[in-house]
């Protein structure tokens, strides 16, 4: 039935608009009594669990950063059966994001480009719907990703994230400093080790307790996929999330017009599979086995999830195949998983 929505009236009207429409549906899935009859179809099994950063997740399948950017949708994730929602990027400060149209459908690819740049309501506003989403009788493992905010410098960027960190670490379940995004100029700069290092630490320490972990980008060589996980260990990091999205324009089904007209921004989807695997593996050669590894990057499947689970995930993210599959996906993924076991 989604397909069919999908090519004949989603397909057609525009991504951003799209998203929002979706949003209202998933936030309706959220209020009882719907969450639970919707949650009665689509409840993982109880021995899908995984306990990891000393919280229990319903399953391992959880979304990904950028699709609740301003969390609002934490209930209904939770009841359409994601595990875990990773609310933001939040910036400290309120801001716009790009102009539009900032997000693009390559559908020969089941890919999307964006470069929306970090558009959200800030930390202030988002701390207000954590303490509400907190409250919720039943909801998801939070996860909250923290981005640096446009007009504050790069050199200023701790201060930034530190801002952030005080005051949500206390209302995430997990805190994620992303350093990966292509969309704000200098962010992913900020991936050098030297660089990193000192930002990771000061994030850490305004984190308290909180586990923190660090998401990173396609884009890296392997030397330094490795070198910036030896330093996630090393500066008391819970985890690494991999990965964004992608720069890269290799290997693609659309042709080559309209992905030029498309323009900049970040590549996901299925193209991103190959790469965010291979990432995954070079951060779990490097990593010790109790250190978390959340892979994103091409997954649409339940094959796909079962594959990084193999390859030493401990958890699994998507966003991209959301929009291709529509609200049932975290229920077929369960479901898929399910069967093999
Ligand atoms: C429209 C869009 C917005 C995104 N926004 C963010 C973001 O704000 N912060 C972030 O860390 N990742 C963001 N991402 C990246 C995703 O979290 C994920 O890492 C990436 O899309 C790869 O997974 P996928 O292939 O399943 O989409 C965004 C992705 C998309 C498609």
């Amino acid at each position: 039935m989604y397909p069919l929505l999908f090519r004949t009236v989603l397909s057609r009207l525009d991504p951003e608009f799209a998203h929002h429409l979706g949003a209202l549906v998933i936030r309706g899935a959220g209020v009882e009594p719907v969450a639970s009859v919707v949650r009665r179809f689509t409840a993982p099994r109880a021995d899908q669990r995984v306990d990891a950063l000393g919280l229990t997740f319903a399953s391992p399948f959880g979304v990904a950063a950028g699709f609740d950017k301003n969390v609002t949708m934490g209930r209904g994730l939770g009841a359409l059966g994601f595990g875990h929602v990773e609310v933001g990027t939040v910036t400290a400060l309120p801001q716009p994001g790009n102009p539009k149209p900032r997000l693009f459908r390559l559908i020969a690819d089941r890919a999307v480009i964006n470069r929306m740049g970090f558009n959200n309501d800030g930390a202030a506003a988002a701390a207000t719907r954590l303490r509400r989403l907190r409250r919720a009788r039943r909801r998801p493992v939070i996860g909250v990703n923290i981005g640096k905010s446009r007009v504050v410098a790069v050199e200023d960027a701790t201060t930034d994230y530190v801002r952030s960190a005080r005051l949500l670490a206390p209302l995430a379940d997990y805190l994620v400093v992303n350093v990966s995004s292509p969309n704000t100029p200098g962010l992913r700069g900020l991936q050098a080790v030297e660089t990193l290092r000192p930002l990771l630490t000061a994030v850490r320490d305004a984190a308290g307790r909180t586990p923190l972990l660090v998401k990173i980008a396609p884009d890296l060589d392997d030397d330094e996929v490795r070198d910036i996980a030896r330093l996630a260990v090393d500066a008391g990091l819970a985890g690494i999330i991999a990965t964004n999205t992608t720069i890269a324009r290799t290997d693609l089904e659309t042709d080559a017009a309209t992905v030029e007209a498309a323009g900049a921004g970040g590549l996901s989807g299925a193209p991103l599979k190959k790469r965010a695997l291979e990432v995954l593996r070079l951060v779990r050669e490097v990593v010790p086995p109790a250190f978390v590894v959340i892979s994103a990057g091409g997954v649409d499947t339940a094959d796909d999830v079962r594959e990084r689970l193999s390859a030493g995930a401990t958890l699994v993210q998507g966003y991209t195949a959301f929009l291709y599959r529509g609200p049932l996906w975290a229920r077929q993924i369960n479901r898929g998983l399910a069967r093999a076991s």
